[in-house]
């Protein structure tokens, strides 16, 4: 039996399997230069899941100043390793790293084409907020996604996190 990819925090020794994942995926893909750029940054959570196989899969969530509303900036699974739960655990470790940082909610945007995406989404509780017209680099539309995380965290705690969401 195999055991289940682990997730961790990405590191500059991922960035040749990050891209080599990105490089199997049609248009707006993320380059070497925004990887090292979120690597580096503070406000980034860049988490990857690793398998025996190397690395599997990925999520992006950014952080605002001021906003208690993070934003899954990316997230994908290799091919090779769909349909087995592993979208789904990310998805979860991205809100687990949102609500860490004193976020209430999670926002993202997807192609209204990318049935498994949207699926994943809609099966997780998110709710369809905005549609976005020539959103993506080909001209296709996109859909806002939303989902309120429901902090559980006191009004003076979430105060003291207000920095860091
Ligand atoms: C979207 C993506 C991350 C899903 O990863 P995955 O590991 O295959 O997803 P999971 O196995 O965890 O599936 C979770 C749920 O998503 C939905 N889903 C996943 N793949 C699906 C598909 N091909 N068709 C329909 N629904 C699908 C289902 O609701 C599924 O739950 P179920 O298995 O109980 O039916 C993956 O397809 C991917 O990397 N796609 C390319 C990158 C991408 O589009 N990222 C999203 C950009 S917004």
């Amino acid at each position: 039996m195999t055991a289940d990819p682990r997730l961790r925090a990405a590191r500059a020794a991922d960035l040749p399997a990050l891209l080599a994942l990105e490089a199997r995926f049609p248009g707006d893909r993320l380059s070497a230069r925004q990887f090292r750029h979120h690597l580096a940054n503070p406000r980034a959570r860049l988490r990857v899941a690793v398998g025996e196989g190397g690395l599997l899969g990925y999520h992006l969530l950014l952080l605002r100043r001021g906003s208690a509303w993070a934003r899954l900036y990316s997230i994908a699974v290799d091919p090779a390793a769909r349909g087995r739960g592993l979208g789904r655990r990310l998805l979860a470790d991205a809100e687990a790293r949102a609500r860490a940082a004193g976020c209430t909610g999670l926002r993202l945007e997807v192609r209204q084409d990318n049935a498994a995406a949207v699926a994943l989404y809609e099966a997780s509780g998110y709710h369809r907020e905005a549609t976005l017209p020539v959103y993506y680099e080909d001209g296709a539309p996109g859909w806002r996604y939303a989902r309120s995380l429901g902090s559980g965290m006191t009004k003076g705690l979430r105060r003291l996190n207000a920095g860091a969401c």
